[in-house]
């Protein structure tokens, strides 16, 4: 792998938190596997709100366009309205870079216990469109303040965004087991969610040897529930895709551990790495939030960049940190703190199997 450059953007809360655990552990896969990576901060978020009025710079998508991918914590906080926090930073940045896969891996580690009595063994892909759907900007309201005041808001699918993210899921399925399921409601919704299922089933037929199934969303959170071993790929618009990548971490014990990656596949622009929490208020400042979340997103960083040796010896060292089932933070039920599990993640690396072999 040549020299990448990584623009960092904290962002606000816990994000401030678990970055820098995410490039701890990025830098120590990178030491064990000769790679060359450079981080520039762009200091982004509400605090930059706060003393500029706005969340980036005017020129900020100019100033990270020309990165290799962007390394994001999470962003919002109660000072800025999440319309502005959000459609001024995160969503630019899907959207002018054509990120229009978020790639979202759901995955039951051992050493974390899942809700369930019995959950099998849960390791599966989300695949969510995500630059139009339901998170549109078409609509708005009228009568303000008065009795009739109403809003609308139109849900746009294109032809163009349906196949191509629906072609990335069923490339995706095609490495896997071959085994694709859609998320859709073409029961109750009765234009978009038709029209999903047509772009799915004539997308289907370039991929034969892919088996699907198509489930409306109401029945299918359920069986995220009843029976999560059982999928492998599932493909969902903008909304449906967003509401199932949090269950289905939330069915793995935590969503404190589960990644992300904002993807442009024909890399035209950088893609985006993040955790699928947000800032967490709540928590923030306690040095207590979940950093695998982050740790796990550079993971996928480094295989988008290829190195997938590296990504997968940080997906190897979490899952042996976790088993261990030392160094657990309060979400996992333990009482580590953010830098402990961080730091034992980053240790776990040097003792990686392949590791051991290439210096053995
Ligand atoms: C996510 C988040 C965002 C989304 C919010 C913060 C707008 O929930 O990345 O899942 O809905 O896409
Ligand atoms: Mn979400």
């Amino acid at each position: 792998m040549r020299s990448t450059k990584i623009a960092v953007i904290q962002g606000d809360g816990i994000g401030k938190e678990v970055v820098p655990q995410g490039i701890k552990v990025v830098n120590e896969a990178a030491r064990l596997f000769g790679l060359d990576i450079r981080w520039e901060d762009f200091e982004w978020g509400c605090d930059h709100h706060a003393r500029t009025g706005r969340m980036m710079p005017e020129n900020g998508l100019d100033q990270i366009a020309g990165h290799d991918a962007i390394f994001l914590g999470a962003i919002g906080w109660p000072t800025v309205s999440d319309v502005e926090s959000l459609w001024t930073l995160l969503m630019p940045i899907r959207r002018n870079f054509q990120q229009y896969v978020n790639l979202r891996p759901v995955r039951l580690f051992d050493g974390v216990s899942s809700p369930l009595v019995n959950p099998g063994n849960i390791d599966f892909y989300i695949v969510r469109e995500n630059n139009e759907g339901e998170y549109s900007e078409i609509g708005g309201r009228m009568f303000p303040g008065m009795d009739q005041e109403m809003v609308s808001q139109e849900t746009v699918l294109t032809r163009f965004g349906c196949d191509r993210v629906m072609r990335f899921a069923f490339e995706l399925a095609r490495k896997r087991k071959k085994k694709l399921t859609s998320a859709t409601k073409s029961n109750g919704i009765i234009h978009t969610m038709p029209f999903w299922d047509e772009r799915f089933r004539a997308i289907a037929q370039e991929f034969p040897d892919v088996a699907t199934e198509q489930y409306h969303i109401d029945i299918l959170t359920a069986h995220f529930v009843r029976r999560p071993a059982s999928f492998d790929v599932v493909v969902a618009g903008n909304l449906f895709g967003d509401i199932l990548s949090d269950l289905g971490p939330a069915v793995t014990g935590t969503i404190g551990i589960a990644p992300s990656g904002n993807l442009n596949p024909e890399r035209r622009f950088p893609s985006m790495f993040e955790p699928v929490h947000g800032s967490a208020p709540d928590i923030a400042g306690q040095n207590i939030a979940n950093p695998i979340g982050q740790i796990w997103s550079g993971a996928m960083m480094l295989e988008h960049l290829g190195a997938p040796e590296a990504a997968n010896a940080i997906v190897d060292a979490i899952a042996r940190v976790l088993a261990s089932g030392e160094n657990l933070t309060r979400d996992m039920g333990g009482t580590a703190s953010t830098d402990a599990l961080g730091q034992a993640v980053a240790d776990a690396l040097s003792i990686h199997p392949l590791e051991a072999r290439r210096h053995g």
